[in-house]
């Protein structure tokens, strides 16, 4: 049942930051290891918690703009630089992490975290800002840098010579004097090789001021699913559509309004292991091979990992992962059978069916209200979905539609404001 107790947030960003890795083997958690080589710099420079706890956040998302594998590979070599001033990947971090309040200063150290500092430093900017960004600009470059196939400690000398031949130009030269202090200090070395754990940061801060309450666990989820869906031009709407029809389902099954205010969290994060996919993959319409397809169903089993250790959301959690599941348990990824799936899980099936098929996708129409149903009905026969959900569908089909329309064209309305920034621009 729905608690009012806090949702530990920064367990949540580390779930959600470890799944943007799995795009690409080789960046074996990049994002957590820039956040704690930050870490140990604060820490080095003797920042106060708050900072800290900043920097950690804006570590673990630091890439979380880029979408593609082209450019995740990209940012692997240490001269990158991005090309555009808008169109790049901290540019479309800080666009989408912006407008939630709670991350707006977070959304701005991303925003200048491949910045030189002769660039940032006379900018009107907060000064805690140029030094957060510069420091994961340093934690990243760093990762970059180290060979993660041999031994690091042998690898200081070089790593330092280079870090500090950008000294000035490309680094804040005190942040720079201070890795060199830290030349000699092997922890800093082996932390920045080590696969931190969440106790790795919980332990270093203490106190954290920032756990969530659930009154705005929606607006986070809500802004996630922006991460989630556009992603790829295909399904830029999607999640919206999927949480319109989940939540109307729910009250119409009788959910309470605790438990319909639970199921649109579970909307707007039910893809949330599409993080994990390129959207080199996402983006084709057709004509996926066989690896890929496999690739792209994996992603409930990537929602269900991400929030499966969080504390508060493990009804959410089974509501969001399971609606690829079927009740003649040929479903996936856990080939769940009838008896063991909720009714919640049930709604999120049909509710991800119904807006698959109803909505507009840039290379199909929506269908119509009786080719749908008949798919559903079909379903239904062949025992996939649940009847009397179906039976809600068939009974409120034109309002269903109206809500889902409404909520599609209002993330509709958010993604072409989004696209504009890179109107005219090489994608
Ligand atoms: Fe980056
Ligand atoms: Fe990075
Ligand atoms: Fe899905």
């Amino acid at each position: 049942m729905l608690t009012k107790k806090p949702i530990p947030f920064l367990d949540l960003v580390l779930s959600i930051s470890e799944a943007t890795d799995l795009i690409d083997s080789e960046l074996n958690n990049h994002n957590k290891r820039v956040a704690f080589t930050s870490l140990n710099i604060a820490d080095s420079l003797g920042f106060p918690n708050n900072f800290k706890y900043n920097l950690i956040i804006a570590g673990l998302l630091h890439d979380i703009g880029s979408f593609s594998l082209k450019e995740r590979h990209e940012t692997l070599d240490y001269n990158y630089r991005p090309e555009h001033p808008t169109n790049n990947h901290s540019y479309i971090g800080y666009i989408l992490l912006k407008d939630f309040n709670p991350l707006a200063e977070i959304a701005s150290i991303v925003k200048y975290h491949h910045h030189f500092w002769k660039d940032i430093e006379d900018l009107e900017l907060p000064e805690t800002l140029k030094l957060s960004a510069q420091i994961i600009h340093i934690a990243d470059r760093i990762d970059v840098l180290i060979d993660k196939n041999r031994d690091v400690l042998s690898q200081v000398n070089d790593i330092c010579h280079t870090i500090k031949k950008g000294s000035r130009v490309r680094y804040k030269p005190d942040i720079i004097k201070e890795i060199i202090n830290l030349k000699n200090k092997e922890y800093f070395w082996l932390d920045a090789t080590s696969q931190p754990e969440i106790s790795t940061f919980t332990d270093k801060l203490g106190y954290l001021p920032l756990d969530f309450e659930i009154d705005i666990i929606d607006k986070f989820a809500n802004m996630f699913s922006h991460i989630i869906d556009f992603r790829s031009p295909f399904t830029a709407t999607h999640s919206s559509g999927v949480t319109a029809t989940a939540e109307f389902l729910a009250r119409a099954m009788d959910f309470s309004d605790n438990e319909a205010f639970m199921m649109k969290i579970a909307g707007y994060l039910h893809d949330l292991g599409k993080l994990a996919v390129p959207s080199e993959i996402l983006d084709k319409a057709a004509g996926l091979n066989n690896e890929e397809f496999r690739i792209i169903r994996s992603h409930t089993y990537h929602t269900y990992r991400i929030l499966e250790n969080i504390t508060n959301l493990e009804i959410i959690n089974s509501w969001a992962a399971f609606h690829h599941e079927t009740l003649d348990g040929n479903g996936y990824p856990f080939h769940l059978t009838e008896s063991e799936l909720s009714l919640g899980s049930k709604i999120m099936a049909v509710s991800d069916i119904f807006t698959a098929i109803t909505e507009d996708r840039p290379y199909r129409k929506g269908m119509n209200k009786k080719d749908s149903l008949k798919v559903l009905n079909n379903m239904v026969k062949n025992n996939k979905i649940d009847s009397n959900i179906v039976a809600k569908v068939t009974e409120n089909f034109n309002e269903i539609s109206e809500e889902r329309k409404k909520s599609e064209s209002r993330a509709k309305k958010y993604y072409k404001e989004y696209r504009s920034i890179f109107e005219g621009q090489p994608t």
